[in-house]
């Protein structure tokens, strides 16, 4: 981590504290997603989302080239949270990230989130954006709790109900 992104995680609550030193949040289960972890993935995703993404669309975020910023948190070999966005000139665009339902308020997103902003700063991005349905509060109080702002609305964005999508941005450079 270089000076300015431990700056921007700082400013964004993203580093632990420990014994007076900042320490990144332990990460020897969080790794890069791979076609592999995809059966768990969809049923992640199946658990969770009313629209849930297909296998097709993972893949093929996995097999892009420069390839997708997608990371797993992974337990006992099967994959209990992820993330996955893309990273656009100075940007880093979240498109879904979720945590299945026994292993919520455990800190997991809060890893994926911290990993992937670091990722994607050292690849130059200085701002990370992302949708979230407006009716999705606990997501939006995460997001809030790490710096996100909301900047904007997208009417009836997602047309499985026609509900709202609040766009969020982080500032993640200095
Ligand atoms: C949103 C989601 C990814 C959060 O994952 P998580 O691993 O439970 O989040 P964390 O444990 O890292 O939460 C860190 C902090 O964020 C905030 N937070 C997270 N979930 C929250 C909720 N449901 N309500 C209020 N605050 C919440 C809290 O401040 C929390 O710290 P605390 O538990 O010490 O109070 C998870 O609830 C999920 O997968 N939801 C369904 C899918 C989804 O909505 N994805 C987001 C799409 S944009």
């Amino acid at each position: 981590m270089n000076r300015s992104t431990s700056g921007a995680y700082d400013r964004l609550g993203l580093l632990d504290i420990a014994g007076g030193c900042i320490v990144p949040t332990p990460s020897t289960d969080l790794r890069a997603m791979t076609l592999g972890d995809l059966d768990d993935v969809c049923a992640i995703e199946t658990e969770l989302f009313p629209t849930p993404w297909s296998r097709q669309a993972f893949e093929a975020d996995l097999k892009r080239s420069p390839p997708t910023l997608a990371l797993i948190v992974e337990e006992q070999g099967h994959v209990v949270g992820y993330i996955i966005g893309w990273i656009i000139e100075d940007e880093f665009h979240i498109g879904n990230m979720a945590v299945t339902g026994s292993r919520q308020r455990q800190g997991i997103a809060k890893r994926l989130l911290a990993e992937g902003i670091r990722t994607a700063c050292e690849r130059g991005v200085r701002l990370a954006t992302l949708e979230v349905r407006s009716s999705n509060e606990g997501a939006i109080a995460l997001y809030e709790r790490y710096g996100f702002r909301p900047v904007a609305i997208r009417r009836g964005y997602y047309t499985d109900n026609g509900e709202d999508a609040i766009v969020m941005l982080a500032e993640v450079a200095e």
